[in-house]
């Protein structure tokens, strides 16, 4: 593609425009949008799996509710960017067939297992409070259709960090045993958490371009440190331990310094090596064989309406 339309584009890009769907853009920008939107919508739907796992144990009828919502609302989100990522050119079909051949990523944070109540709490709390860190950058996203997507999505976030954040501070003001499966949820999501925003900064391969195109708004470590900022006072308000022992307050930098990640766990986790990478893939497999007959109903619906306009 010439270089003058190329220049041009970034001349867009700096003045602050928005990129719509029919506007001229490199290859590159096309294939990184897709590659980021998608796996973004594949972590929303996988994303239902570890919480839809407790909708028949919920303990009362109102954290039933709130967390079918919650469930709901991920769906939601899924369709918001799958929808955005076609507008690329890529049809959701060939998107969900690269996750369902392990071609695609989705978010390392799923291929956790919940074995207890509190996980739903930790979910909400720390996981929903990630993507919300990750998420609102994502609103002046260049993009126009990604950014009016995550408009809609961290709406609809907030609920879910708070009603996950007060399962947390019921059980943390509960039993013993209550506070002790509160403290053990934390000490299992803390660090899966923080390796939710991706690599550190040098080892990250498309922070520099996703950067220049005004993607990325914030480097990956920078909004890593900005969740930990932000979490640290709310696990010492809910009387909770954060399992880090190098976790320490800088008055310099005025930001908490805390301990190095386990990025080789971080490494397995997207080589499909996790907890739980088989058992999701495999639901994400059955789920789809499962709907294909709701697929064709729909196709055969929608072609007999298109029949009936133009006959
Ligand atoms: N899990 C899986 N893959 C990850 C990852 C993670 N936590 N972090 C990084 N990666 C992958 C990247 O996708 C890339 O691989 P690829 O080239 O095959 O796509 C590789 O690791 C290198 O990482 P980079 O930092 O270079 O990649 P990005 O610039 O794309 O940054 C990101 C990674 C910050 C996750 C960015 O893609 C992003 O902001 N994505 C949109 C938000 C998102 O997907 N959030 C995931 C959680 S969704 C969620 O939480 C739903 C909520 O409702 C609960």
């Amino acid at each position: 593609e010439d270089a003058e339309r190329a220049a041009h584009f970034q001349a867009r890009i700096d003045a602050d425009d928005r990129i719509e769907p029919n506007d001229w853009m490199p290859a590159a920008y096309r294939k990184t949008l897709t590659r980021q939107i998608s796996q973004h919508a594949h972590s929303e739907i996988v994303g239902m799996l570890p919480e839809g796992n407790w909708i028949t144990r919920a303990p009362t009828l109102r954290r039933k509710a709130a967390l079918l919502a919650k469930v709901q609302d991920e769906c939601g989100h899924g369709l918001y960017l799958y929808a955005a990522a076609e507008t690329l050119g890529s049809s959701r079909e060939e998107l969900v067939d690269l996750m369902l051949s392990g071609k695609a990523k989705y978010s390392s944070i799923f291929n956790y297992p919940t074995p207890t109540w509190a996980d739903i709490g930790a979910i909400g709390w720390l996981v929903d409070g990630a993507a919300i860190m990750n998420q609102i950058p994502l609103c002046r996203c260049s993009y126009g259709p990604y950014a009016r997507a995550m408009i809609r999505v961290c709406k609809e976030e907030s609920f879910h960090q708070r009603q996950g954040y007060e399962i947390m501070l019921t059980l943390a003001r509960g039993t013993e045993e209550q506070k002790a499966m509160a403290q053990n949820a934390l000490d299992r999501w803390w660090w899966p958490c923080l390796m939710m925003f991706g690599p550190p900064d040098q080892l990250s391969q498309h922070s520099d371009q996703s950067t220049q195109w005004k993607i990325k708004r914030f480097s990956n470590d920078d909004l890593r440190q900005k969740f930990i900022d932000a979490t640290v006072p709310q696990a010492h308000y809910l009387g909770l331990t954060i399992p880090d022992a190098d976790l320490k307050w800088n008055e310099a930098s005025g930001h908490w310094d805390y301990g190095a990640i386990d990025w080789n766990e971080f490494k397995q986790v997207l080589s499909g090596n996790g907890p739980c990478n088989r058992d999701r893939i495999a639901a994400r497999r059955k789920a789809h064989e499962e709907g294909a007959w709701v697929r064709e109903a729909a196709a055969a619906y929608s072609e007999k309406q298109q029949a009936r306009r133009t006959a």
